[in-house]
């Protein structure tokens, strides 16, 4: 493969300075993963720092109807979403995006692990320092893992981490496996109480167990209206979100958790940010911050 490989994004650190307060924690040299390269991370043990990040339209959708890819970042906010994975040890999106749009889930920053070796740090050609790892939630198998799928075929070529797919342990099943572990991903059996529904905290206690200590939590809307429901929200350390300048109109697949209910039984705001910061990039907006508790 030629280094860089041609679809590498160009990129400039300084331009992302703004990110810092809402990254995880910096890496401490004595934490290593499962896999043996360096944590990016140190957080506590028990949660991985989870960083809630998407791109949407001014009417708060991701996609023009489900299953549908639908563009929204611009070429600086592509480069910040590629950012924000080189600084994360996994990414999680759910089944529904797998199978909407085939995605790659590795970071293509030029110079990042896989993507040249022009970086003050540099990784070796194949060595994947800067990649995250794919993570999909699975529970019932839906995603017919095939040798073909991009992730798969990234993983293939050294460009990427391969897929651990969290699945309910009634759908484990050997074929998809073996796939799985073929390019070094694998099944990770998760028990759900509700057939399909795992608990939150159960997600991230097991990413813990695997060494993983930050989490990118990309999409797409069902994952995302869960992890900001009230229940779960506090979950969540940070929140970046692109905004692009487009509608894309009724029909779409819409950010809008449940709204919350005070004491009194009125409804209030589902979820609000603190600390925020607005930074424009090309024609999007980025707005960052910490949910309110
Ligand atoms: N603009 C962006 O930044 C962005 C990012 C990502 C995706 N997207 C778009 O979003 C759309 C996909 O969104 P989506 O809402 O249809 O699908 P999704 O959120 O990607 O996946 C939803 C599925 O994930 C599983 N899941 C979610 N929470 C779970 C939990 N707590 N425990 C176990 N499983 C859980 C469930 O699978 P089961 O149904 O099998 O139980 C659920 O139906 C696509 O069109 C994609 O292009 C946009």
């Amino acid at each position: 493969m030629a280094f860089p490989p041609p679809n590498s994004l160009p990129w400039s650190p300084s331009v992302f300075t703004f990110l810092t307060p809402y990254l995880p924690p910096l890496p401490s040299p004595s934490t290593a993963r499962e896999d043996g390269l360096i944590s990016k991370t140190s957080t506590t043990p028990e949660k991985p720092f989870v960083t809630l990040t998407y791109a949407s339209s001014l009417d708060s959708m991701l996609a023009l109807q489900p299953g549908v890819q639908t563009v929204l970042s611009g070429p600086e906010t592509k480069a910040l979403t590629h950012f924000l994975r080189s600084k994360h040890d996994s990414i999680l999106v759910g089944v529904g995006t797998v199978l909407a749009d085939d995605p790659g889930l590795n970071c293509r920053l030029a110079g990042a692990g896989g993507y040249g070796n022009e970086l003050s740090e540099p990784s070796a050609p194949g060595e994947l320092k800067w990649q995250p790892r794919p993570l999909v939630l699975d529970p019932r198998g839906r995603w017919a893992v095939a040798a073909e799928s991009k992730i798969l075929r990234l993983a293939r070529e050294g460009r990427a981490l391969a897929p651990w797919v969290l699945t309910d342990l009634a759908f484990v099943d050997d074929e998809r496996a073996e796939l799985l572990e073929g390019c070094g991903g694998k099944i990770i059996p998760l028990a759900s109480e509700e057939a399909g529904n795992f608990e939150w905290e159960d997600i991230l206690q097991v990413l813990s167990s695997h060494g993983l200590q930050s989490v990118m939590v990309e999409g797409g809307a069902g994952v995302i209206n869960g992890l900001l429901s009230a229940e779960q929200q506090a979950l969540v350390d940070a929140v970046i979100v692109t905004i692009a300048p487009t509608w894309l109109g009724q029909g779409g697949v819409v950010v809008a958790p449940e709204r919350r209910v005070d004491g009194k039984g009125s409804a209030v705001n589902a979820a609000s940010l603190d600390k925020v910061k607005w930074q424009q990039m090309g024609e999007d907006v980025v707005v960052c911050g910490v949910l309110k508790k």
